[in-house]
């Protein structure tokens, strides 16, 4: 039985905590957050001991990285660094800068642990469908893409502290649609050119919408639009895909409906799937391979800071 801590008591906490429960080889040994209350809060729900500072963890194997984005590596470094952990999983995104993720990266392992970044879209079913018939050539070339997250959120989540900052939050690339730009990033490869436009329309000191266009080295181009200012509520997140044997249009909240499928040959897949919140089934599936000792299944760390160099590219 492997046992994991929790640093970071706050929404996605919820997400870990009912993944780790469904694993009947993890369990829960420990949550921290500085926030008292809401760390004592979690901790009583499930019955576990609570520690203000992440340094005091000790005996558990696994520590997941909760914390706001901009802290991760610090976190994530100190936590290889001064506790027994063996593995350091973090949420997304891993960092907002390469430099740091090439630091994090670097001292992890100097540290002589495993870092496990979070990159639950990878293994949504339907994504993984396309990535693989993308690799199988049965869709000739592909030609083009469109990646939409259009997505509201109000201001009620805006006075959360952290969120809209430069150093903690990045803006929507970073923080809602980064799972989109990796898997643009996972079906196509290194980028050849990537152009982002972004705009701050309320005033946060970072952009609240972006239209980027991105040509990668396999000849694909295509562009990703996103905003966390769609009026009223989430309008839709959706992937077209235009290749010489086939149009497909992946949507629902998270990827997990085939909205069109007209492929060469093939039938439409019996694949879609229901998720009751709009992280998808990805958390249950990663503490799976972690409960198995899946390594393989994160990504390797050049495709990690590869994806990380493309958002630089887009943001800046
Ligand atoms: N994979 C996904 O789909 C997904 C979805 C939502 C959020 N996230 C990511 O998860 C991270 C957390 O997001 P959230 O919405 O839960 O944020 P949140 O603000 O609700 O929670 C963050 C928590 O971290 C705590 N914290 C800050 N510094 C700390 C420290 N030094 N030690 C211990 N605790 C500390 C805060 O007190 C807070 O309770 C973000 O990076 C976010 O991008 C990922």
């Amino acid at each position: 039985m492997k046992k994991v801590a929790l640093v970071g008591c706050g929404r996605i906490s919820k997400r870990h905590i009912e993944a780790i429960t469904d694993c009947d080889n993890l369990s829960l040994a420990c949550v921290c957050d500085i926030d008292e209350k809401k760390g004592k809060s979690v901790s009583m729900d499930i019955d576990v001991p609570f520690v203000k500072n992440y340094n005091d963890i000790k005996g558990v194997d696994i520590i997941s990285v909760l914390t706001p984005s901009g802290l991760h590596p610090k976190h994530a470094i100190e936590i290889a660094e001064n506790t027994d952990a063996k593995y350091i999983v973090v949420e997304k995104p891993i960092s907002l800068t390469l430099r740091e993720a090439y630091e994090l990266y670097d001292r992890v392992e100097k540290a002589g642990k495993v870092f496990l970044p979070v990159f639950q879209n990878r293994y949504n079913p339907l994504v993984n469908y396309i990535k693989k018939l993308i690799d199988s050539g049965k869709l000739g070339r592909v030609h083009q893409f469109i990646s939409d997250v259009l997505w509201n959120r109000n201001d009620d989540y805006f006075d959360i502290d952290w969120h809209g900052t430069a150093t903690l939050d990045g803006g929507v690339l970073y923080t809602q649609a980064s799972h989109y730009v990796d898997m643009v990033h996972y079906f196509f490869g290194e980028v050849e050119e990537a152009h982002g436009i972004g705009s701050g329309f309320r005033g946060f000191e970072v952009y609240d919408s972006v239209s980027a266009v991105l040509k990668f080295q396999n000849g694909t181009h295509g562009s990703i639009n996103c905003t966390v200012n769609a009026y009223g509520k989430n309008y839709c997140t959706e992937f077209t895909l235009i290749a010489e044997k086939g149009t497909i249009r992946l949507s629902g909240t998270n990827l997990n409906e085939i909205a069109y499928w007209n492929v060469e040959g093939m039938e439409r897949p019996d694949m879609e799937f229901k998720i009751d919140h709009v992280y998808g089934n990805g958390h249950n599936t990663m503490y799976q391979y972690i409960q198995d000792e899946k390594w393989e299944m994160f990504p390797a760390k050049e495709d990690v800071l590869s994806g990380i160099r493309l958002m630089e590219k887009l943001s800046y």
